[in-house]
């Protein structure tokens, strides 16, 4: 089976309710016709609903993730949202391990939990790792997210790890406007996949997804997706302004995906 190759918008807290149903109406119709990827919406909770309204007529290749959730499924959790919450309202993926949630206190044991508690509850993740800039200065990138997807994901058994896309963000670029070039980011890439086959099998690394995220916009997108390990973004500030996000989309949707 190839892997799926995916454009995933993070809104981050951005958005009224009802800019946020503009935005959500603008990008879809913008990624129109680009059925032979996935297309993700991360919108804040306020919107997750009435988006998956949005996107059901499209739902063969549009899909709802929210951007967190716990790692209990109820219970006495103020302000926190469940996996199976998310659930109920469509969603089908979960952004798990942002460097912006980490920040916060978010530890590898945390997102471990988390992962698993999403994956039972019936929803795909995309989980984030990668580098700060002090890390890549002295040459540490690897051995940084190896112990991330060592410790956040690589308990995961065979059937629950292929409900998993990785997205490699490199701290130093989000937000920044300072890209990893399709070559820094294709290195990460085939390295990251090389470890999901050393803890796994040749079938699962072949057939996971990875994601680059950080800075990734309308003009470089084309060259990152270039690379034979960059199977889509994650995209932040470019995924506000639907039309640059609907160019990614149709940039990603039209490389033929390349089999290992
Ligand atoms: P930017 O695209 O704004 O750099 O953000 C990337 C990101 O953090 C996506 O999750």
């Amino acid at each position: 089976m190839a892997r799926t190759l995916m454009v995933a918008g993070n809104w981050k807290m951005n958005k009224s309710f009802l800019e946020g149903l503009v935005l959500a109406n603008d990008a879809i119709n913008h990624a129109l016709g680009s059925a032979n990827i996935t297309v993700v919406l991360a919108t804040p909770f306020i919107h997750l609903h009435t988006v998956g309204g949005m996107l059901k007529d499209y739902s063969h290749y549009m899909k709802l993730a929210a951007q967190n959730c716990h790692h209990e499924s109820q219970g006495a959790y103020t302000g926190e949202i469940s996996a199976d919450m998310l659930r109920s309202v469509g969603a089908e993926y979960v952004i798990l391990g942002h460097s912006e949630r980490r920040a916060m206190g978010e530890t590898d044991e945390l997102l471990a939990k988390k992962a698993s508690a999403a994956i039972k509850a019936g929803l795909k993740v995309i989980f984030c790792v990668g580098e700060p800039a002090e890390v890549r200065e002295r040459n540490g990138q690897e051995r940084f997210v190896k112990l991330q997807l060592e410790r956040g994901l690589f308990n995961l058994a065979d059937d629950e790890f292929r409900q998993i896309t990785i997205a490699y963000e490199p701290i130093w670029a989000i937000g920044t406007g300072k890209t990893a070039s399709p070559d820094q980011a294709q290195e990460m890439h085939a390295y990251i996949r090389s470890l999901v086959r050393q803890c796994y099998n040749n079938l699962v690394a072949d057939e996971c997804t990875i994601l680059y995220g950080g800075s990734c916009n309308a003009l470089n997108a084309n060259d990152l997706f270039s690379k034979h390990d960059i199977d889509g973004g994650l995209i932040g500030g470019a995924s506000l302004r639907a039309e640059e996000f609907g160019n990614i989309v149709k940039a990603r949707a039209a490389k033929q995906y390349i089999r290992n």
